[in-house]
């Protein structure tokens, strides 16, 4: 969601002639778009804010434009305050529900000068009544072959160890008809695939044109009516969220990729229960079966923590016994991180640190032999790929199967956007290699439609 939130940071102050740059060195302004779901990720960006200064004192011993700092997302909004008395250099601090005012705050802080005194930066951190989504531009064309669509954002669930409902806040769905136009205005700019973003994706509920509140299934329904739209992901559900609509619109839409990340966390009840995720391993094994049903090749990927407050060697194994139980073809595993104002964070028994990296190694152990046999699966089967980037080698193209594998093949007769049948001709750990099978595109292009006519 940060990657979507910052490209859509850069299309508001693009007409205020800012434009997107590499080099922090050469630039007017830098954001920092920063995440406090772990503590590793939130201490990156006082360091990362430390090197800034050191550019922005340069620029200004250059006698250079000076330069802007602001940051923004859920350390942002966690800190407040806080940032700009700790880094009194910084010049916005930005929540990610405020972004639509950036330009307002760009145009503050240029009014208050090179600053860099410490007299007060732009502080933005409210949760506004309303969306900023209301307030941002459209879409700009060449956005890729592949591009992240927010349909809802913040949480209501407080799950013990999370941030996000305190940084994000409450549970927010746009409207149908704004995620369709915006869905419209990406695949008319060239975009085959979309990702559908929400902190509790499943959970959307948005009202429909007529009023009437629509689900993930009946919107995955609308969009896959797109024309030119190929793929449909989405990401990130909630077990308690699975409803029967989105379990049958698996098997029934074909643009909806069978690649489902839906995260578990752990595989013990009592741990389940602690940490407040409102369902059991029971249900989760229950609707793992009903989509494997409705879609036999659905592959899963997961989240876990390990080490959370309480969790002893069989509350560990029983999370062994769930990653056996269920096979995934990808997951993420983290150490429990204690985060500031979390109920978690206060609860005894904590895991020492040194037992947190041997759970983790070992889980991550047996994820990483499943993903290795999930590629290895694929060898010699015939899969449809998306060209999304060029390789490192003259020729190359990456591309992503509907498992959202990564897929290099060299050809000339291929272009970014394209979709393909490739033969998966070896995998690697982590990537496949195929050859493309002619021009037998699963869903040809309007151009080779015509030179398959002719
Ligand atoms: N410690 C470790 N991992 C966490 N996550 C969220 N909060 C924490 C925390 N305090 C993980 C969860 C979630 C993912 C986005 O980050 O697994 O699904
Ligand atoms: Fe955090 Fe997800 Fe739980 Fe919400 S459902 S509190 S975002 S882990």
């Amino acid at each position: 969601m940060n990657v979507y939130d910052s490209a859509r940071m850069a299309e508001i102050l693009a007409p205020l002639g800012y434009a997107p740059g590499n080099d922090p060195e050469a630039a007017d302004m830098v954001i920092l778009n920063t995440c406090h779901i772990r503590e590793k990720a939130s201490e990156k960006v006082y360091s990362e804010l430390g090197r800034l200064r050191k550019v922005k004192d340069r620029r200004a011993l250059d006698g250079a434009a000076p330069m802007v700092i602001a940051v923004a997302g859920c350390v942002a909004q966690a800190e407040g305050e806080e940032m700009l008395r700790r880094a009194p250099f910084v010049d916005i601090v930005l929540g990610p529900q405020a972004y639509h005012r950036l330009p307002e705050m760009v145009a503050r802080a240029h009014r208050a000068g090179a600053r860099g005194d410490g007299n007060g930066g732009v502080l933005d951190t409210e949760f506004p009544i309303d969306s900023k989504f209301d307030h941002l531009p459209d879409r700009p064309a060449a956005s890729g072959a592949s591009a992240f669509l927010s349909i809802q954002e913040g949480c209501d669930k407080f799950c013990t160890f999370c941030v996000v409902p305190y940084t994000r806040g409450a549970e927010f769905s746009r409207p149908v008809e704004q995620i369709l136009e915006e869905a419209r205005q990406l695949v008319d700019g060239g975009v085959r695939e979309l990702t559908l973003l929400g902190q509790n994706v499943n959970a959307y509920h948005g009202r429909d044109p007529m009023g009437c509140e629509a689900g993930l299934g009946s919107l995955v329904q609308r969009l896959a009516g797109i024309d030119g739209l190929a793929r449909i992901r989405y990401t990130t559900s909630h077990p308690r969220d699975v409803d029967a609509e989105l379990i049958a619109a698996h098997g029934t839409i074909d643009a909806l990729m069978p690649f489902l990340h839906l995260p578990v966390q752990s595989g013990s009840d009592r741990i389940l229960e602690a940490m407040n995720r409102g369902h059991d391993v029971a249900h989760y094994m229950g609707i793992v079966s009903d989509l494997r049903s409705a879609r036999p090749d659905l592959a899963l990927s997961c989240d876990f923590i390990v080490g959370f407050p309480g969790e002893t060697d069989a509350d560990f194994e029983a999370t062994l016994d769930l990653v056996r139980a269920v096979g995934y073809a990808h997951a993420y595993s983290f150490k429990y991180s204690p985060r500031p104002g979390t109920p978690a964070a206060g609860l005894p028994r904590q895991v020492s640190e040194t037992e947190k990296e041997e759970r983790l190694a070992r889980l991550q152990a047996l994820l990483e032999e499943q993903q290795s046999k999930f590629n290895a699966d694929t060898v010699g089967r015939d899969l449809d790929v998306l060209f999304e980037r060029p390789g490192r080698h003259a020729g190359q193209l990456v591309g992503r199967t509907p498992y959202n594998q990564a897929v290099h093949v060299t050809t000339d007769d291929h272009q970014i956007g394209d979709l393909a049948l490739v033969a998966i001709a070896s995998a690697r750990p982590h990537s496949l290699d195929g050859r493309v099978l002619d021009l037998n595109c699963a869903r040809p292009r309007k151009d080779s439609e015509e030179r398959l006519s002719a």
